[in-house]
C-alpha cells in the first residue's frame, strides 16, 4: 500500500495550517486495508480532502487516507443507482451524474470534500442533504477485518451527524456509497435564492444557480483558506425562540419536524459584532460570519482562539453555545472541542 513518512497535510487541509503526521497510509484495495497495522493503541485520524479538518497542533496523528476509486451508474426501471469510492471528489460525482442525465444532487453543488466524508457528516446544502439519497455505504470494520453495508437506516442520519461520527467512530474506514436517485426528477426549490428560479427550472440551471449562490458568500478555500461553516446551527427550543423574538423580531429560524427550532449561527456571530473581525491574521468572514478564515496563520491553534472566542461571545450575547461542525485534530488524535484547553491569544 502506498504510504509516506513524516507527511507534511499542509496542502491536505483547507485551513493550509502547518502539520506533519508520522506517517500517512493510503488504502485503495481491501488488501490495503487488511495490511493496515493494528492501530487500536496509537492515536489515528482518518482524514478525507481536509476540507472540514482543523489540525490545532504541528504534529498530526498517524493519518489514513481512503484512496477508493470508481463511478459505477446503473438503472431500474424508476431509478439510477451510483455507486462511488470514498476516494472520488464529491463535487465531480454531482457533475459527472448531471452530464449523464442522472439529476438530484445539483442542490449540493460545490460542496467541498470526498465522497467517503459525505456520509460522516451527512452534507447537506439549499434544502437537500445526502441522507435524501445515500442507500448503501460499504464499511470495513478493522475488528474483524471485513466489509459491512450499512443501510441508510443503519447510518443514523441527523443533521450533520451519522453513526461515523458517534458508536463507528475510528472502528473502520467507508470504501464505497450508493445513491439512489429516483428517474422522476423535481427540482427543490424551496430554500431562499433558488426560489427565483421558473418552476420549470432543469437541474443544471439549479446547480448553476447553487454554484453561483456559494460563490457570492463562501470564500474559495484556494484564495482564503477555510473550512466552510465552522457551527453548526444550533437547535433551540419554541421557548428559546420566543423569549429571543422578542428582543430580535426578525431573527432567522427554521421550524424542524420534531418541534423544535434551528438558528442561524452566521447571523447570531453577526449580532454579536464579529462578521469581518480579524485578529492574530485569522479571522471571521466578512460576507458569512459563520466561516472563520486563515488570513495568513500557519498554526491551527490561532484558528482554535478565534472559535473559543467566537463562541465565548455568542454566548455572552444569547445564552446559546455554538458546536463546531469543524473536527478538531490534536497530535493524539481527534479531541471535541470543549474539551481542548482554551488557548492564549493575548488582548
Ligand atoms: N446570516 C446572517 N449573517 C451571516 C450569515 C448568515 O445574518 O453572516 C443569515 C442569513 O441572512 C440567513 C441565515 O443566516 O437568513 C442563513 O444563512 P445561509 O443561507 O447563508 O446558510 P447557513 O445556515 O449560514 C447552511 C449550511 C451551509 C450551506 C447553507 C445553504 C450549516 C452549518 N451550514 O449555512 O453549509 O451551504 O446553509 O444551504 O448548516 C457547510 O456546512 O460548510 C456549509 C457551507
Amino acid at each position: 500500500m502506498k504510504s509516506s513518512k513524516q507527511f507534511s497535510l499542509r496542502k491536505n487541509n483547507s485551513f493550509n495550517v502547518k502539520s506533519i503526521c508520522p506517517i500517512v497510509y493510503f488504502p485503495q484495495t481491501l488488501s490495503d486495508l487488511e495490511s493496515l497495522p493494528d492501530l487500536s493503541l496509537s492515536p489515528f485520524y482518518i482524514l478525507g480532502e481536509g476540507s472540514n479538518t482543523l489540525f490545532v497542533d504541528t504534529q498530526a496523528p498517524i493519518i489514513i487516507k481512503p484512496d477508493f476509486k470508481g463511478i459505477d451508474i446503473t438503472e431500474t426501471t424508476d431509478n439510477y443507482f451510483v455507486r462511488v469510492g470514498a476516494g472520488e471528489n464529491w463535487h465531480e460525482v454531482v457533475c459527472l451524474c448531471i452530464n449523464n442525465g442522472v439529476y438530484g444532487l445539483e442542490n449540493l453543488a460545490l460542496i467541498p470534500g470526498s465522497v467517503g466524508a459525505s456520509p460522516v457528516q451527512n452534507i447537506g446544502a439549499y434544502g437537500v442533504e445526502l441522507s435524501d439519497f445515500c442507500v448503501e455505504v460499504t464499511w470495513f470494520d478493522f475488528s474483524s477485518k471485513t466489509l459491512t453495508i450499512l443501510s441508510n437506516q443503519d447510518c443514523c442520519f441527523s443533521y450533520r451527524d451519522s453513526i461515523f461520527k458517534n458508536d463507528l467512530l475510528n472502528k473502520g474506514v467507508i470504501t464505497e456509497v450508493v445513491l439512489k436517485l429516483p428517474k422522476k426528477w423535481q427540482a427543490n426549490l424551496s430554500y431562499s435564492g433558488l426560489n427565483e428560479l421558473p418552476l420549470d427550472t432543469s437541474a443544471r440551471d439549479v446547480m448553476n444557480k447553487v454554484i453561483s449562490l456559494r460563490q457570492a458568500k463562501l470564500p474559495d478555500p484556494d484564495k482564503l483558506p477555510n473550512a466552510g461553516s465552522f457551527f453548526k446551527n444550533p437547535i433551540v427550543s419554541v421557548d428559546k425562540l420566543t423569549s429571543l423574538k422578542n428582543i430580535y423580531p426578525s431573527i432567522p429560524f427554521y421550524s424542524q419536524d420534531d418541534g423544535t427550532v434551528k438558528l442561524a449561527a452566521g447571523w447570531l456571530i453577526e449580532q454579536a459584532g464579529l462578521k469581518g473581525y480579524c485578529k492574530n491574521h485569522v479571522g471571521v468572514h466578512q460576507h458569512q460570519a459563520l466561516v472563520l478564515v486563515n488570513h495568513e496563520s500557519d498554526y491551527g491553534k490561532d484558528i482554535l482562539a478565534l472559535a473559543q472566542f467566537v463562541q465565548k461571545q455568542t454566548y455572552k450575547k444569547f445564552e446559546i453555545l455554538l458546536s463546531p461542525e469543524v473536527r478538531m485534530v490534536t497530535s493524539h488524535g481527534e479531541r471535541k472541542f470543549t474539551d481542548l484547553p482554551i488557548v492564549d491569544w493575548g488582548k
